[in-house]
């Protein structure tokens, strides 16, 4: 059984307490906040003014997603929205094993994310650093993408560093996930799916969250 992030990216923006109530009252175990730069990526979503809003409302940990350059700026920030795990992307960290130190010592789960180009491989000498490993399956900017198959496979061979390692991480997979990509992704070792479509597009949001962490 998967933990389930929803994404409120895919969320109603002109009623986001309505549907942070939505997710309260759900079965959902973590939000997941996309953070946007229009530089990492090609969209620029929301910031702190409004995660703050969100997370005074939220009754669920936060599970921040940093697809920004320098994300070390921001450490505090993210801690001061009494977020669980601040996820930042391998490709915008120079100095990543500095940057999961800070966010270590700020008492938050350092997760790491990789693009679908970049190859597991590369967390080799900081997994046993690491809390959490997020594998994108689509490229970030934006939701209801289509899910990129190779993560299947690329979910598997996590697990197996993780496992040879004895590293505590979590697997967490965001992008195109639904019912059927989901049931995949946790056969090949996933803890944690991201859902942000897949959940708000949903005829019964609640069901579909339900029916996600029953995978
Ligand atoms: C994409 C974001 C995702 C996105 C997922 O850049 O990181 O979290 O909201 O949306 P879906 O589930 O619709 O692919
Ligand atoms: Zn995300």
């Amino acid at each position: 059984m998967p933990l389930v992030s929803p994404s409120l990216l895919s969320a109603d923006f002109g009623h986001l307490s309505r549907d942070i109530q939505m997710l309260n009252e759900s079965q959902c175990d973590w939000f997941h906040l996309d953070v946007m730069d229009g530089v990492f990526v090609p969209n620029i979503s929301f910031g702190f003014p409004v995660m703050q809003a969100m997370a005074r409302d939220a009754q669920k940990p936060l599970d921040v997603h940093l697809m920004i350059v320098q994300p070390e700026k921001f450490v505090a920030e993210v801690k001061a929205l009494n977020a669980k795990v601040m996820n930042v992307h391998y490709e915008a960290c120079t100095h990543l094993h500095r940057v999961v130190q800070q966010i270590k010592a700020h008492d938050m789960m350092a997760g790491v994310t990789l693009n679908p180009h970049t190859p597991v491989s590369v967390l080799e000498d900081i997994i046993g650093d690491l809390d959490l490993v997020m594998l994108m399956s689509v490229n970030p900017g934006f939701g209801g993408q289509r899910f990129i198959e190779h993560a299947v496979e690329k979910t598997r061979r996590l697990r197996e560093l993780v496992d040879r390692t004895g590293s505590n991480a979590l697997i967490e997979i965001d992008g195109g996930v639904n019912r059927e990509t989901g049931a995949k992704l946790v056969a090949a070792g996933a803890d944690v799916l991201v859902a942000g479509s897949a959940v708000f597009k949903a005829a019964d949001p609640k069901a579909e969250i339900e029916a996600l962490r029953n995978l």
